[in-house]
């Protein structure tokens, strides 16, 4: 499906949650944020059919997100049912890996190729600190579990202020390094305020060659990260909110005052 500026809409970001185990500062505030009703939250049955839809007509890449995917419960039926779809080249999932230990294995087994895992810090004192509550320790063993499954290739997603040189940051490119592992550096972004940047090693944050689309855990798609802009597919059908999301999706970002990270997906 191409847009009006040319670009190729082929991968289609799904957020199956917005609870996460974890309250990340930058993602989070620490009271929480007003969850999405349950009744709001899309069926399998319904992100499959959308998923179907978007890969019979040019999606090839499906990443699930969050909040954190796996504490969506039968996740791992989800990812089968996905994996199902013929068409899709590349079916990968983001993670802050602290479930993986038990998740790995069943995900592989579904069907799910690869995970990108978020890690900010191998200080067990600074990871407790930035995600307000939890354990390095299963974090790493999350990295290793995955490893072990053959979810391959691994990338480490690690947000930083401002560079890659600051202390923690450079502690995650020393981890990875050691343990053969991708690592990618995304600077802090707000949404509201739009301040918005380029991933450090990846593809996001390039506005020209944004081939994006993203689905939220209740059901809307969003044409971009930094954009209010939004369709219901339950009010609109899943035709017609694709025509429109791709239709309309601006050439770049500005600011996006609907969502959090937390129920887009980063
Ligand atoms: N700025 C940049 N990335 C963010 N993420 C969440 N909040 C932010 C933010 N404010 C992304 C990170 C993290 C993933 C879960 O979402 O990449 O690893
Ligand atoms: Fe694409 Fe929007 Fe992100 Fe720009 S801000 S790269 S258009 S999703």
């Amino acid at each position: 499906m191409l847009d009006s500026f040319n670009r190729n809409i082929s991968y289609l970001r799904i957020s199956v949650t917005d609870r996460c185990n974890l309250r990340c500062h930058y993602c989070m505030p620490e009271c929480g944020i007003k969850l999405m009703d349950h009744r709001d939250i899309l069926s399998f049955e319904e992100i499959e059919r959308i998923a179907r839809y978007g890969v019979a007509n040019g999606i090839e890449k499906i990443r699930i997100t969050g909040g954190e995917p796996l504490v969506r419960r039968g996740i791992v039926d989800l990812v089968k049912m996905l994996s199902q779809i013929k068409g899709i080249r590349d079916l990968a999932m983001t993670t802050n890996g602290t479930l993986l230990d038990q998740f790995a294995q069943p995900l592989k087994q579904a069907g799910l190729q690869r995970v990108n895992i978020s890690l900010d810090t191998v200080d067990p004192f600074s990871y407790r600190e930035i995600t307000r509550s939890g354990d390095l320790s299963s974090a790493i063993r999350g990295i290793e579990a995955a490893r072990e499954a053959g979810l391959s290739p691994i990338r480490i997603n690690c947000v930083v202020h401002q560079s890659a040189m600051e202390k923690d940051a450079q502690g995650v490119a020393r981890y990875c390094l050691q343990n053969n592992l991708q690592v990618r550096f995304i600077r802090k972004m707000d949404l509201e305020h739009g301040v918005f940047s380029r991933v450090i090693g990846g593809e996001g944050g390039n506005c020209a060659a944004c081939n994006r689309i993203r689905l939220t855990a209740n059901g809307k798609l969003k044409p971009c990260l930094f954009s209010n802009l939004e369709f219901d597919i339950r009010e609109l059908g899943v035709e017609e909110a694709f025509a429109r999301a791709i239709g309309l999706k601006p050439e770049s970002g500005t600011v996006n005052k609907l969502n959090r990270f937390s129920n887009i997906g980063g």
